[in-house]
């Protein structure tokens, strides 16, 4: 199945190394990022679950909840947690979801057939508060993913939920910020207290509201 921007994020309910979850109870009302990685006992993945761990805080600062997944079953996730722990200088602080019968990846499209018919790609799902998908990624097993990347698009998504503006090229936390396009030119200086610039009708900056 292919999950696209906008849809809904399927429900389902897992093994994890933290017990048994219904996805949409355990979301709750925060943010989540949902990641497929290819295999236990990996190099790659090992780097993303230890960094993964590392960044709770940030995670936290951003009302956002990280749970990862693979098609590996329940012990040897948890033989694998020790190894991550040890090589990475950590302690994983989030579930990983069992996946033997590949039925929660298959949900989620992780599995590109022409890629590997038995272990998921590095899929990355964003999934807002309304459980409604916010970001995809899809990374090869090769590549490991920039996890400050995923930082730096929650902090833009949450801009947008909350104070109407997009992020340009580039941007970075603290930058001018893009007043969106449907905030009507008369309702500016309110809404932007912070003040304004006009380049173009269309292109308004601001500075980041929440800074
Ligand atoms: C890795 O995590 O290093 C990896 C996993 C599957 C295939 C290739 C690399």
């Amino acid at each position: 199945m292919e999950i696209r921007l906008g849809d809904v994020a399927p429900n389902f309910k897992a093994t994890t190394t933290e017990g048994e979850i219904d996805f949409y109870d355990w979301l709750g009302d925060s943010w989540g990022v949902f990641y497929s990685h290819p295999a236990d006992f990996t190099p790659v993945c090992t780097t993303e679950l230890g960094r993964t761990a590392k960044l709770k805080d940030e995670f936290d600062k951003r009302n956002t909840k990280v749970i990862a997944i693979s098609v590996d079953p329940l012990e040897k996730h948890k033989e694998w947690i020790k190894d991550i722990n040890e090589t990475q200088n950590t302690t994983v602080n989030f579930p990983i979801i069992a996946d033997p019968s590949k039925e929660i990846a298959n949900l989620y499209g992780m599995i590109h057939p022409n890629a590997s018919d038995t272990l998921t790609v590095r899929s990355v799902f964003v999934i807002g508060p309304d459980k409604k998908v916010k970001l995809t990624l899809t990374y090869p097993a090769s590549t490991g993913r920039n996890f400050q990347e995923i930082l730096r698009v929650l902090d833009s998504l949450q801009l947008t939920a909350n104070y109407s503006v997009a992020t340009p090229v580039d941007w970075k936390d603290g930058d001018d910020c893009i007043i969106v396009n449907s905030i009507p030119t008369e309702d500016v200086p309110a809404k932007f207290p912070k003040g304004h610039k006009i380049i173009k009708p269309y292109l308004r900056t601001t500075p980041q509201p929440n800074k």
